[in-house]
Parts: C-alpha cells; structure tokens; sequence
C-alpha cells in the first residue's frame, strides 16, 4: 500500500471506492465529498471489552460499506438484528467514507475512570470550553463516539449511519446527528472552491491534503503530541454554527465582503484581482487597511494566530425553520481537524469571536470534540491500539 500522507485517499471521483484501511482514516484527507451524514453517540455499556467489541464490529462494517458490499449477516449477530437494512442495494459506494472519533467523555465522565481508560486519555482531548458569544444546546453538543460518513450519495450516507447506529444496539445510542450538503471547504487542490449558504467562496486558503508538510505541520497527530495510540490520527472539532440570514441576505454585498474580507463574486481578497492572488493584510486602499481590522480573514489568518492552521472539512445545513422565531435554521456545520484543538481551533476562536465582523451574523449552537485514531490496518480495527498492552 502506498503510504503517503493520505494518498491512498486523496482522489476521488463520485463513483470511486475510497479504502477504509491506510494509515490515517478516510475523510479527513480525502477530498471532500458532497454530503454528510454525522451521529454522535453516548455510550451506554459500562465495559472497555464492549467498546473495543463496538469499534471491531464498526471498523469491519465500514470496510465493506465503503467498498459498496452488503453488510454480512454475522457482523450484524451482535444486534440480532437481522441483514442489511437495504436501502443501499444497487448503489455504488460514491466515494463513503466511514470517519470514527472518541470523545472525552468516553474516557472520564464526572470524574468516574468510568470504562477504566482514563490513563489513556490524550491530555488534547478535552471537552471545549464555553467561548464567547456561544449560544451551545447541550443536545447538539459532545458525545461520547462519532461517526463522520461523507459520501456523493446521500441514501449511501444515510444508510452506513443507520446501520453502524443499529449494530451499537444496547452499548450506544445516537444523542445527535447532523445532516449536511454542498461541501464548504475545498480539501483538496483537485476540487474548485465551492460557496457557503451566505454566498461567498468558502476554503481558498484552507490547508489542502496534497500538502504533507502542512497536513505533518497541523493535522496529522505525531509521536510528541500525546499517546502512542493516537500518532497519525488527528482530532475533530464540531460546531453547528447557525446563520443570521434575514440580516445577512438585507446587508449590501459591499458591506458583506468588509465582513469577510473577500469579494463575493470572484473570492479575491479585498485589494487583490483573482481569488488566488495572496492575502496582503498590509494593503491599503484611500488610506484605509484594504481588508478590515476585524474581517474575518483577517483575524482567522495564520499570520494572526501564532503561525496556527486548521483543517477545515465543513458542510452546510438546512433544518427547516425555527418555531421560536421563524426564521429558516441554517448554516455551516464546521468540522476542522488539528494536532492540537487547544492550541488550534480554540485559540483562533477566541480571537475571532469577539471581534470579527462575521460574528454580528453567526451563532455557534452545537460543540463537540473528537480523538480521531489513525487508520485501521487489514485485521485491525479503528482504535486497537488503544487496547494495546504495554
Ligand atoms: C458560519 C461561519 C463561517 C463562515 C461563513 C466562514 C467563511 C469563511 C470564508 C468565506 C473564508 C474565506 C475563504 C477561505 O479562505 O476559505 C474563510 C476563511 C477562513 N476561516 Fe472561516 N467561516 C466561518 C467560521 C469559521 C470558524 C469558526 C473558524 C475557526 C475558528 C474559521 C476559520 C477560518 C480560517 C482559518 C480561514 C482562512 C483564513 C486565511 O488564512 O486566509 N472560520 N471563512
């Protein structure tokens, strides 16, 4: 197997398998897909041995889900729940990708070494503190396990989620999930950049999966980050950040691009030409900084942030409209992946929520983390080594 930073993982078109076994996981470094389909879990056993018996069922399951075969009656013997649910006979696999992370609640939950892992804990794996301007439903928010499945094909997303969710049957249930669509993020240098809800060209400077040294630099979790369990892995940060739309889409376009920092239309940075050309934060225009002092880019800039990147693998949402104030519930379900989400996600957040721009329009409503282990070789499963003895 070729073992580059992902590579086994970095192409794909709608109808290609993407191989579940490779040193990271799938669907982190793989270009982003077209849909979402995201559960988070609370355990409910009270033994590691139901856990690791979960992962291995999960891990085998994925493997044949993502390469577009039925489930085997004896991965569904756990459950005895039957066969395959169905809805995904004749479908190809359109690219799925089965992403499997662990909370840190699975680890210590007040204060109980409730499945006897604590030691194992990775000290990045802590839950995310309260940041400003958050407004967190706690019942779209944390987890003690996730499961990411990306796919082209909804139904195929939808059905690795409803069969991984049925063979947890007595050890998990789903405490939230989250469907999404239209990728935000370009991940990869393949991919053109796509437009967020509120129109604009969303990922241009995001990191992109081709570029090992970045993806060693900010993503890929290394032997001094923490347990030996989790060295190429990673970790997901979650957050359903809802958009204000009723006053974005009534805010001028000029307005809106002051906000975020680029033109609307071609994604240029402001003060530049083309949506390539490089973020200049020195630019000026008629005697003013060309890209506000509280534009998003601006405060979200690497440069601004102690050298900081993330990952940022995201998709869009729209759940209908709010009773409460009747206005449509949509936005951007954030997912980035970091070595560090102290050090990465949470540190750029805190800067940007108090004074960027952007922030008058967005509300964070949902938050949760995940260790995201490295791959599973063939005859592993995700995790083991966390089980691993010495
Ligand atoms: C609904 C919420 C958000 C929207 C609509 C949004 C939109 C955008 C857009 C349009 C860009 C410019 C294009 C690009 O480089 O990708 C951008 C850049 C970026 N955003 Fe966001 N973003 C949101 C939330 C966040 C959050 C929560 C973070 C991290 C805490 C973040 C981090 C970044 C970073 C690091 C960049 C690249 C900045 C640079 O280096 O030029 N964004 N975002």
């Amino acid at each position: 197997m070729a073992y580059g930073l992902g590579a086994e993982h970095a192409r794909a078109s709608s109808d290609d398998e993407i191989p579940f076994y490779g040193r990271h996981q799938a669907g982190i470094a793989t270009p982003a897909q077209a849909c979402l389909n995201f559960a988070a879990f609370d355990f409910t056993a009270t033994g590691s041995g139901d856990l690791r018996d979960l992962l291995r069922v999960w891990s085998a399951a994925a493997a044949l889900l993502t390469a577009g075969k039925q489930l085997s009656p004896t991965l569904r013997d756990r459950s005895s729940l039957g066969t395959d649910t169905g809805e995904a006979a004749g479908l190809n696999p359109a690219a799925l990708t089965i992403t499997i992370g662990l909370g840190p609640t699975l680890f210590e939950l007040d204060g109980n070494d409730r499945l006897g892992l604590r030691s194992r804990k990775p000290q990045a794996l802590t839950r995310l503190p309260t940041l400003p301007g958050d407004e967190i439903d706690p019942w779209r928010s944390g987890g003690d396990l996730c499961v990411q499945a990306c796919s082209n094909d909804p139904q195929v997303a939808f059905h690795a989620v409803h069969n991984l969710g049925l063979m947890a049957h007595g050890v998990a249930v789903v405490r939230w999930s989250q469907l999404g669509f239209g990728r935000t993020a370009s991940t990869s240098r393949a991919q053109a950049t796509t437009r967020n809800l509120m129109g604009f060209k969303d990922g241009t400077n995001n990191i992109r999966s081709e570029d090992e040294e970045a993806m060693r630099g900010h993503v890929w979790a290394g032997a001094d980050d923490g347990p030996p369990w989790m060295v190429n892995g990673t970790y997901m940060v979650a957050r359903r950040i809802r958009m204000l739309l009723d006053v974005w889409d009534s805010t001028p376009v000029s307005e809106q691009e002051r906000t975020m920092g680029r033109q609307k239309d071609t994604g240029a940075p402001l003060g530049g030409r083309r949506e390539s050309d490089r973020v200049d934060l020195s630019a000026r225009a008629a005697g003013e900084p060309a890209i506000p002092m509280d534009a998003h880019i601006r405060l979200a800039a690497s440069s601004e942030n102690g050298g900081e990147r993330i990952l940022r693998r995201g998709y869009s949402f729209a759940d209908g409209v709010d009773r409460d104030t009747g206005q449509i519930d949509a936005g951007l379900f954030f997912i980035c992946f970091q070595r560090a989400p102290q050090r990465q996600f949470v540190a750029i957040q805190r800067r940007l929520a108090p004074n960027d721009a952007l922030s008058r329009h967005i509300s964070h409503v949902g938050s949760a983390v995940f260790a995201c282990p490295p791959g599973a070789r063939r005859g592993g499963y995700v995790g083991d080594r966390l089980f691993a003895t010495g």
